[in-house]
Formats: C-alpha cells, sequence, structure tokens
C-alpha cells in the first residue's frame, strides 16, 4: 500500500490504470470505514482511501481543531483491510488558496435536517467531494448509510453533473450493544458512552410505533424528541422520511427514521431504514 500525499503523485501512480473504487474518509478509522474498503476491495478495482479532515464542512463553532487525526494507524488499518493507495493531502494542498468555487445542493436536500442545524454543511462536504473526484476519478464511490442524508446529496450530485461513477451505500457498522461507530464516540466520557445507546433506542421506539400506525409518525418523533430531552439530551430532530429524497412519505414508501441529539458536548446522528 502506498501512502501518497500530493495530488500529482496519486495522478501518475494511478496512471491510465483502471478507475478505482474510492472511500473518502476524514481518518480516525473504525470498522464502519473498514467495512466500506472491504466492499471496494470486493469490486476487483484498485482501491483508493483518502484521509483528509475537511475546514470547508466545519462551522466556526465545530469541531475542526481537535478532530482527532491519527495517520500511522489508519494507514495501517487501511492496509490490512486491502487498500492499495491512502491519498492523505494537507491542507495547503487540498486548497492552496481558499476553495473560491463551490458546488451547492439543492436546498430541499441540502438545507433540511443536517443541513438546517449545520448551514452550509453540505456545500463543504460537495464541494472537497467534487474535488476529490477530480483528483481519483473513481468508478466506484463507497459512502455508509450512516451519514444518511450525505449518501443522497452525493448520488444527486453525481447524478446532476452526469459523472461516470457508481454510488454505493454501505450499511451502519455498530458495536456490539447496538452504537453506530462513528469517530466522534471518542468524544465521550464513560458515563455518556453508556447512555449514547439511548438514540437507537428511541429510532426503534419510532419505528415501532410508525409500524403498528403510520398516520402516528408525528406524534412518535416528538415522543422520541421528549424521551432524549428528559434524559438530559439536547436532540436537534427526530423524523421519519421516505428513503428516496428524505422529503416527507405520502403513502406506503419505504421510509428512513433519523436523528440528530447532543448528549453533553458530543453530537451524534443515527438512522433506521424501515
Ligand atoms: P467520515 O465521517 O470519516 O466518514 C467516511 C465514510 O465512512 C462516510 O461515507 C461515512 O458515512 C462512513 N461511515 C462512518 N461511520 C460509519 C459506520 N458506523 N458504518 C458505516 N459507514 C460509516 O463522511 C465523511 O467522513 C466526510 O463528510 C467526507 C465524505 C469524507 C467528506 O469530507
Amino acid at each position: 500500500m502506498h501512502v501518497i500525499h500530493r495530488i500529482a503523485e496519486l495522478r501518475e501512480a494511478l496512471g491510465t490504470g483502471p478507475r478505482p473504487a474510492f472511500v473518502p474518509t476524514m481518518g480516525n478509522l473504525h470498522e464502519g470505514h473498514l467495512a466500506l474498503v472491504r466492499q471496494a476491495r470486493a469490486s476487483g478495482r484498485p482501491v483508493v482511501a483518502s484521509i483528509f479532515v475537511n475546514r470547508l464542512q466545519f462551522a466556526p463553532h465545530e469541531d475542526f481543531d481537535r478532530y482527532p487525526r491519527t495517520l500511522p494507524r489508519d494507514s495501517e488499518l487501511l492496509a490490512g483491510a486491502g487498500c492499495d493507495f491512502v491519498f492523505a493531502p494537507d491542507e495547503a494542498e487540498m486548497y492552496p488558496a481558499p476553495q473560491a468555487y463551490k458546488v451547492a445542493p439543492p436546498a430541499a436536500l441540502g438545507d433540511i435536517l443536517e443541513g438546517h442545524f449545520r448551514p452550509g454543511f453540505f456545500t463543504g462536504v460537495c464541494t472537497v467531494v467534487m474535488k476529490l473526484f477530480q483528483i481519483v476519478q473513481p468508478g466506484l464511490a463507497l459512502f455508509g448509510k450512516k451519514d444518511y442524508q450525505q449518501l443522497r446529496v452525493i448520488e444527486g450530485m453525481v447524478r446532476d453533473f452526469a459523472m461516470p461513477i457508481e454510488v454505493h451505500g454501505g450499511e451502519t457498522v455498530r458495536a456490539d450493544d447496538g452504537l453506530a461507530l462513528s469517530s466522534r464516540n471518542g468524544y465521550l466520557s464513560a458515563s455518556e458512552r453508556g447512555e449514547a445507546l439511548m438514540l437507537r433506542r428511541q429510532l426503534l421506539a419510532v419505528v415501532e410505533a410508525v409500524r403498528a400506525d403510520p398516520g402516528r409518525s408525528t406524534a412518535a418523533e416528538q415522543a422520541a424528541m421528549q424521551a432524549l430531552q428528559a434524559q438530559g439530551w439536547q436532540p436537534d430532530y427526530v423524523a421519519v422520511r421516505r428513503r428516496s429524497d428524505l422529503l416527507a412519505p405520502q403513502g406506503d414508501e419505504a421510509r428512513v427514521v433519523l436523528a440528530a441529539a447532543k448528549l453533553g458536548h458530543t453530537r451524534l446522528i443515527d438512522n433506521l431504514e424501515f
């Protein structure tokens, strides 16, 4: 496996070979990321993973500065998962001047849910992913369903720009107790780590209530928000949506329930398809 820091060097290494399978990440890797790398491997294409903590997708008050940077350990994990090339540019390589051209998703998808509570977040994500796609030129790109809205936003971008890239959504990888793996779980204290399970438990309660009576969506969302608040969480949203575009379900379309909530200083997100 090669660890490459420069755009020109990566382009040269990939040369005129087959278009790679690509897993973009911000590092501090866990089994969720590695599962995507293994799926990339299974495609038979050369595998590229990127590690870049993208300033553009963090608001000034967010955790850009303290986001864990663990390249040596990440590289070992990637090698073990069958990655061929790690692209780990520094800030000056990716943004030699402030990024002046941006890619913004449509408001109907980009300004709801995560985008409502993190204004500009998906523009930051789209812009860096567009740039990484131009650099890596993948034939296949893999994203986790853990960040469900991000997956939909990237699928839309690829479709709207007619990019010759297949986008694959990987299932959410969870700890044994059900907590969705996340680089941010490392911010939780031991007692918060125990309490963190409550987020998924509330999603399961919403699924059960809406399955029993689809008309009770709003009541189930509110009950979950209140239950989280009662346990000291600060929920941003609990929302039942249709999977395809994350708008309100109209009939018996395939659904997903998504949630974001802060536990102490740590903001967690999770979702369940049902
Ligand atoms: P990051 O949070 O590092 O996640 C990288 C990829 O791993 C994303 O596609 C994410 O959905 C996936 N992932 C994270 N946790 C997962 C889990 N528990 N199960 C399955 N997949 C999981 O998402 C980003 O980075 C950035 O926004 C990025 C796309 C790299 C752009 O900067």
